[in-house]
């Protein structure tokens, strides 16, 4: 059993054991990836003050997300083809949360259904909708959410169309992978992954295919893209969904502080202040750098959260310290998923959950509702980035 003391160390068992597709797939963001890197090196530009002789015993990292008790102000991001990463990888990662006390959102895109994840946990998860041009399919769907006791819905906002990565182009990404020389090749390199594989059915869409009209293989994740998903949503849409809904609905992939105001105008229980993971529009700010600004214009009507370039608890302890009331890893669950499973996903939280509990007690805090601005040490490059009207 390998020795894991960092997220890093998951990653690189993950590489080894994932196809290249999905690895691919995971650890790009769009054309030239800058906003992919400064998610994670923007964090770099806060440091921390310690601070001493502070009575540290009876620390606790729990919290609530949108009202919701959590262990962990850390839930597990919406992250597509997940059953890819990993042979049943929905289900292995729900119940990893579940166990663990943070939430768990089941993307749309996903390969377990609403209703696979829903027999193989005894909690409610999120769901994260994508909204398609098919309204019938959107409100079936929606409805499925409700019937498998889905506690939030998690309305994603930044993906009406897909931002370009190169590789999943090259690579010809689909699910399950297309036999080409270069992939059977790769594969045959992938055994461990393939034998579980070939022992769960679940190895489609299984969201879509068989749901959506006329769709009986959803493959491509590109193609399926650019045909269904309705590049006319607007605020009005969203209000729509959110009154088809009826319940506790979160607004994803905000990063501007006037689209901040409209998500509180619509009414919504939390924001996510994301940008996909730099999956979306490269050249746009990172998530850490945009909070701030996002806090200062709705910090006092809706709850905050956030999400991309999480990598780990020090990065947590910052987002919250910048006003975040919680936060989501996308890569760094699936790293953990890819390299050891369900025990893997565990591994990750655990792995956040001490570094955010050792951090906060060297910064003379006790738990997580104790960490504000005046802990931060802020570069002044933090702020460079301004709007020129
Ligand atoms: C492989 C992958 C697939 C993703 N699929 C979805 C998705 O289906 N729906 C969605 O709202 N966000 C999706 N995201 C974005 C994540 O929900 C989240 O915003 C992002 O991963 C956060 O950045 P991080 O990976 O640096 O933690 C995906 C991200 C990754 C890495």
């Amino acid at each position: 059993m390998p020795v894991i003391t960092e997220i890093e160390d998951l990653r690189r068992i993950y590489q080894r054991r994932v196809p290249k597709m999905f690895y691919d797939y995971c650890e790009s963001g769009s054309w030239t990836e800058q906003t992919f890197r400064e998610n994670e090196s923007d964090f770099d530009l806060i440091r921390l003050r310690q601070r001493v002789a502070v009575d540290m015993d009876n620390r606790s990292t729990a919290s609530t997300m949108i009202g919701q008790d959590v262990s962990l102000p850390v839930a597990l991001a919406p992250v597509g083809m997940t059953g890819m990463q990993h042979a049943d990888g929905e289900i292995l990662a729900a119940q990893a949360a579940e166990e663990y006390g943070v939430p768990f959102t089941l993307s749309t895109m996903s390969i377990c259904s609403i209703e696979d994840v829903a027999e193989k946990t005894t909690k409610p998860f999120w769901f994260q909708l994508y909204v398609m041009r098919d309204q019938d399919f959107t409100r079936r769907i929606i409805q499925r959410a409700k019937d498998a006791g889905c506690s939030a819905l998690v309305l994603t906002l930044d993906l009406q169309i897909l931002g370009q990565r190169h590789k999943d182009l090259k690579n010809g990404l689909s699910a399950p992978p297309k036999l080409t020389p270069a992939n059977i090749a790769n594969l045959a390199t992938k055994w461990g992954w393939g034998m579980e594989m070939l022992r769960t059915p679940r190895r489609q869409f299984r969201n879509i295919v068989g749901h959506a009209e006329g769709v009986g293989d959803a493959s491509s994740l590109m193609a399926w893209t650019a045909e269904q998903f309705d590049p006319s949503l607007d605020w009005g849409k969203v209000a729509k969904i959110k009154e088809m809904w009826g319940g506790p609905l979160i607004l994803k992939g905000i990063l501007d502080a006037e689209d901040a105001k409209k998500a509180a105008e619509v009414g919504c229980d939390a924001i996510v202040v994301s940008n996909h993971g730099g999956r979306q529009l490269d050249g746009a700010l990172s998530s850490i750098r945009v909070l701030p600004e996002i806090v200062e214009a709705v910090g006092d009507k809706v709850e905050i959260h956030l999400d991309s370039g999480i990598r780990s608890g020090q990065d947590v302890l910052k987002a919250l310290a910048l006003g975040a009331r919680g936060t989501y890893i996308g890569r760094a669950f699936i790293y953990g998923l890819g390299a050891m499973g369900k025990q893997g996903v565990t591994t990750a939280l655990d792995t956040i959950r001490k570094e955010l509990d050792t951090t906060m007690a060297l910064c003379g805090r006790r738990n997580v509702h104790e960490l504000d601005r005046d802990m931060l040490l802020i570069d002044q490059d933090f702020h460079r980035w301004r709007r020129t009207t």
